[in-house]
């Protein structure tokens, strides 16, 4: 069994139970000290072992896994959650060719690890109810559809978060303004730089100042970037709290009343 674990943003004990029980079981480990702190592998059981993939190909990845029989217990470690950015689908697709069993295990993703780092919910009630998260093209534009570049979805001046682009500020910075049909300069914006790890940092900026601020940190890898209008500002309240506002398991109470539960409805459902 070949289990894909989603690693978490980096903080030892921001894996999930799963991550931590399939660590402490495996026979084998193959984990990016590129991406994933060394911390992580304190949940790895002497006597495994362990391959640093940082400068491995694919070939050599699949190589690993070709080299142990269906039953060993194999962990590939993957910094975050595994359904972004990943290039698990490539070693999943090995696996069904390759008639493996594997599972994928999912993660704490460093998008979670920033906002909780920023204190701010990214969809707040009229302000932003959709999280865009891209990146930008570079050495490998190839990747890039027609239609997803920042620029493209910038118009809509929402929640944006961009991974993998700290090495191209500049670029960015262009895409997001987009000559004026775009964010607003003074839109906020943060540069969150490994999250959850140690030396953690945030520079809190606007997107006309982003560029600078990601100059002058320096931070190429595990750096996210965040910008729209959730991130500033008291929110106003959302509907689901709100009194005046029914729903499946509450009714609207009016002032000075209490509410209740919809008849019919189970104590402790929803939980
Ligand atoms: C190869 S992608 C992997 C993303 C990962 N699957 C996830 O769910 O976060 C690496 C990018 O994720 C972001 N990233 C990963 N860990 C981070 C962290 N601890 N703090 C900030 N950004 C992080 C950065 O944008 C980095 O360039």
């Amino acid at each position: 069994m070949i289990s894909f674990v989603g690693a978490g943003p980096g903080a030892p004990d921001l894996l999930t139970l799963r991550a931590a029980d399939r660590l402490a079981r495996a026979d084998v480990v193959v984990w990016a000290s590129s991406l994933v702190p060394e911390d992580v592998l304190v949940h790895v059981a002497t006597g495994a072992v362990v391959h640093d993939s940082a400068g491995m190909t694919f070939e050599d990845v699949v190589g690993v896994y070709s080299s142990v029989s269906d039953g060993a217990r194999v962990v590939r470690l993957h910094s975050g959650d595994v359904a972004l950015y990943s290039a698990v689908q490539e070693q999943v697709d090995w696996c069904v060719a390759a008639g493996r069993s594997f599972e994928i295990v999912p993660g704490v993703g460093s998008l979670a690890a920033a906002a909780a780092l920023l204190g701010r919910e990214l969809t707040v009630p009229g302000v932003a109810q959709t999280v865009v998260s891209t990146r930008v093209a570079g050495r490998t534009a190839a990747s890039m559809p027609a239609g997803e570049s920042v620029a493209a979805f910038a118009s809509h001046r929402t929640t944006m978060a961009v991974y993998l682009s700290a090495a191209r500020p500049e670029q960015l910075v262009d895409e997001l303004l987009d000559e004026g049909r775009g964010y607003p300069p003074d839109t906020p914006a943060a540069f969150v730089v490994r999250a959850s790890w140690a030396d953690e940092r945030v520079v809190l900026t606007t997107v006309g100042g982003l560029a600078d601020a990601m100059r002058a940190d320096g931070a190429r890898t595990a750096a996210l970037v965040l910008v729209g209008p959730a991130l500033a500002g008291a929110a106003p309240r959302c509907h689901l709290y709100d009194p005046a506002y029914a729903h499946g398991y509450r009714r609207r109470s009016l002032p000075g009343t209490t509410s209740g539960r919809p008849t019919g409805a189970t104590p402790g459902g929803n939980r």
